[in-house]
């Protein structure tokens, strides 16, 4: 349905949501795994797709590592996906973990030349997922660029500082620059505490931005392998990220009409 450039999966009610940013360790991996879960909690059957070699997503939902090296495989010998997913303790989640093998992925989407490989095999999953959650690298090369192709909607955390606006024009600069047609961009501020000064200007200055807050039960999600929903439903924090996943699917909404 797309046409080289364009974005989009191929079942109309499916999506895919690429959560990017070209900065390291501003929330990316936290998003993903906390919006899949959102996501599940919706009725969608989700897959959180772990492009980033560190791994985190898997870990997030207490997934050991297979200790494999056959990711990347994926792209570049056709390896089936549905053999390396796997089921999380939640239903509806499922996880397609990152190996060491990732690290040479850009590399390799470069060495295969096609545009939209990743695209391609999220269409594909499409047909068994209703949500495509990918979990990015901090990287600007042809895996972001595949990303971009891929997503029906890119979510961009945002740590608060005077710059947050400057940070998010050149992550739309540095999409807008690699497609004809981008999809859309959504900023979220991430790690956001009202105590302190600046962060209080960048939420001024960007009122209309969802929000996630700084806190410690963010912070447990790491140490209790579980998503903030699941292991403190009454927190503020899952509050916001249910409210975040729910701009996104009125985003995704809109993008249908
Ligand atoms: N809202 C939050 N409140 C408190 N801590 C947070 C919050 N969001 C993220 N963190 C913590 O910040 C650190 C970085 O988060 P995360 O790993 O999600 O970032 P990232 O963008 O995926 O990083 P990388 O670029 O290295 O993949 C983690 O230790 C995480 O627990
Ligand atoms: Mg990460």
């Amino acid at each position: 349905m797309d046409d080289a450039d364009g974005s989009g999966s191929v079942a109309s009610d499916s999506a895919t949501i690429a959560i990017y940013s070209v900065k390291g360790g501003v929330g990316k991996t936290t998003f993903a795994a906390n919006l899949s879960w959102c996501s599940a909690q919706d009725g969608h059957s989700t897959l959180l797709w772990d492009l980033d070699a560190a791994g985190g997503s898997g870990f997030l939902y207490g997934l050991e590592s297979s200790g494999s090296r056959l990711a990347e495989d994926v792209f570049s010998r056709d390896r089936s996906p549905a053999r390396l997913i796997q089921r999380t303790a939640w239903d509806k989640v499922d996880v397609l973990p990152a190996d060491e093998s990732i690290r040479a992925l850009d590399a390799q989407l470069v060495r295969i030349g096609k545009r939209r490989r990743l695209a391609k095999l999220t269409e594909e999953l499409a047909g068994n997922y209703a949500r495509i959650v990918l979990d990015c690298p901090p990287v600007m090369n042809e895996l972001s660029a595949q990303v971009v192709r891929a997503a029906d909607l890119v979510i961009v955390p945002l740590p608060p500082s005077p710059l947050s606006a400057r940070a998010f024009d050149l992550v739309v600069r540095e999409i807008a620059g690699n497609t004809r047609r981008h999809p859309p961009i959504l900023p979220v501020l991430s790690m956001l505490d009202l105590r302190r000064g600046l962060h209080k200007q960048a939420r001024e200055a960007n009122p209309n931005w969802p929000t996630i807050p700084y806190a410690s039960a963010v912070e447990q999600c790491a140490v209790q392998q579980q998503p903030v929903g699941a292991h403190s439903p009454q927190s503020p924090a899952a509050q916001h990220f249910a409210r975040l996943w729910r701009a996104i699917e009125a985003k995704l909404a809109d993008r249908r009409r």
